[in-house]
């Protein structure tokens, strides 16, 4: 294997035995391990194509690579198998000031195309806390969500072409810069989302929007759960369509995190409100938007909604209110084991399904630590549990969340997708009908199950 995969991507481009650093046999939550049988490091479509091509006629897996920062073991190679780690394939291409597009290959970082976008006038919307890190290509194998779904939607609503090596190394690619291409099946939406085991993306069309020119970021207290959906409306009412995030933290959730920063900075709000909201609107007049921005607080305050705001009032100010929200990796080391989820729902369950997983994870794991926070807007919110005292505190915090999600009808999965770790949990959101044909569509696109076998669909 390893001279077969030389001869295609040069010996600088394969990595093999001990050499294999730690960082692609893991993933940031440590909970699982896999030891490829390469590491190979492409630089063109041709040479992935190439490399399917083999991979297919010797029936070796085949696992796509990107930031490393997914959160569902969904980048964990087959045992022996080849993980491509696409990050020489990172050029962005074109930016194209007619189309408002950008051209990218699927290596590049998240903020890198972020920036060079920004350069020219643009804004690409996705955003999420490991924009450092992620890659188009894991963006959209995932369908990544992040803090801006509320007015731009997921990563899916941003790929307008896309180009993919299929399993036998077929590179299929529709690279148009239309907002409309009805040209029979949409199969790029096939690939977004897939977690790699349709296809491997290696280059996007994204569509970009105007980079807006003001921003205003708030963090609001609010009195109970309840109050959520009346300031979402009345903030999404009167602000014209320009607020794009609307977080939320729970005080639990909010009272570790910022206490755990205190030394970076000070809290922005002292803890124990019930409920805290990360606000933030983009719009093309400061004057006007700062205005507006203040008077709907004003308007919440009065009305009784809100019971306390910070409005940033400068770049390093608007850091600090995000940075309570999103620098929260070395945070969380401090809960190990931890159990993360990522569960989705209408808005009008949320106050019922936080208090039936509070009594659930209390009864099943006493003591251990529960948080919520998360994308308010879009019904997304994340759970935190941790340890628990128990030998199987994994599938007893598990079976807590998922039974609350499930009793108002919600998503095992919102942004981060099922990969491996929520294999056994997917039959949960999806049908025996729906995986059956989710089988077929594997089956047909991959008969052989060789991209990123073990994820997505649980064995039979
Ligand atoms: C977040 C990641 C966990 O929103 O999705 O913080
Ligand atoms: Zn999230």
């Amino acid at each position: 294997m390893i001279d077969a995969l030389q001869s295609i991507v040069g010996c600088d481009g394969v990595v093999h035995g001990d050499a294999i650093e730690e960082r692609y046999r893991s993933d940031i939550l440590k909970k699982s391990r896999s030891d490829p049988g390469a590491v190979i490091r492409p630089r063109s479509t041709e040479e992935v194509a190439a490399v399917l091509r083999y991979a297919h006629s010797s029936a070796t897996p085949v696992t796509p690579w990107g930031g490393g920062t997914g959160l569902v073991g969904g980048g964990l190679a087959a045992p022996g198998g080849i993980l491509i780690d696409l990050a020489r394939m990172n050029q962005i291409a074109e930016i194209d000031r007619v189309s408002s597009t950008v051209t990218v290959e699927a290596g590049a970082v998240l903020q890198n195309v972020q920036e060079a976008v920004e350069a020219e006038g643009f804004l690409l919307p996705l955003d999420l806390g490991s924009r450092g890190s992620a890659t188009i290509g894991g963006v959209i194998s995932t369908n990544a969500g992040g803090v801006r779904v509320l007015r731009w939607g997921m990563m899916r609503d941003m790929v307008l072409g896309l180009e993919a090596v299929l399993a036998d190394g077929t590179i299929v690619a529709t690279l148009g810069k239309s907002l409309k291409d009805n040209a029979g099946y949409d199969w790029k939406h096939l690939m977004i989302g897939s977690e790699g085991t349709l296809g491997i993306v290696t280059r996007a069309v994204l569509r970009l929007r105007p980079q807006p020119r003001s921003t205003q970021t708030a963090l609001l207290a609010t009195g109970s759960v309840e109050q959520v959906a009346n300031i979402l409306h009345k903030l999404q009412a009167r602000l014209a369509g320009r607020l794009s995030s609307f977080e939320l933290m729970w005080n639990d959730f909010y009272a570790f995190v910022s206490d755990a920063q205190r030394e970076q900075r000070a809290p922005p709000m002292p803890s124990g409100s019930p409920i805290y909201i990360l606000v933030e609107a983009m719009g093309d007049d400061a004057t006007q938007d700062d205005a507006a921005f203040s008077s709907v607080l004003e308007q919440l305050f009065e009305a009784g909604l809100i019971t306390d705001a910070v409005i940033a009032q400068s770049e390093k100010q608007r850091d600090g209110l995000w940075a309570v929200r999103e620098d929260l990796i070395d945070v969380m080391a401090a809960i190990s084991p931890r159990y993360a989820f990522d569960v989705s729902m209408a808005l009008a369950d949320m106050a019922a399904f936080v208090a039936d997983a509070q009594m659930r994870v209390e009864a099943a794991l006493p003591g251990a630590t529960l948080m919520f926070y998360g994308h308010g807007g879009d019904g997304n919110l994340h759970v935190v549990v941790g340890p628990g005292n128990h030998p199987n505190s994994a599938e007893m915090a598990s079976d807590a969340v998922y039974t609350a999600t499930r009793s108002v009808g919600g998503s095992i999965s919102a942004e981060h997708g099922i990969g491996t770790y929520k294999l056994n949990y997917i039959g949960l959101s999806r049908s025996p009908a729906e995986l059956d044909l989710m089988r077929t569509i594997k089956r047909a696109l991959d008969p052989s199950n060789i991209l990123n076998p073990g994820k997505v669909l649980p064995p039979r």
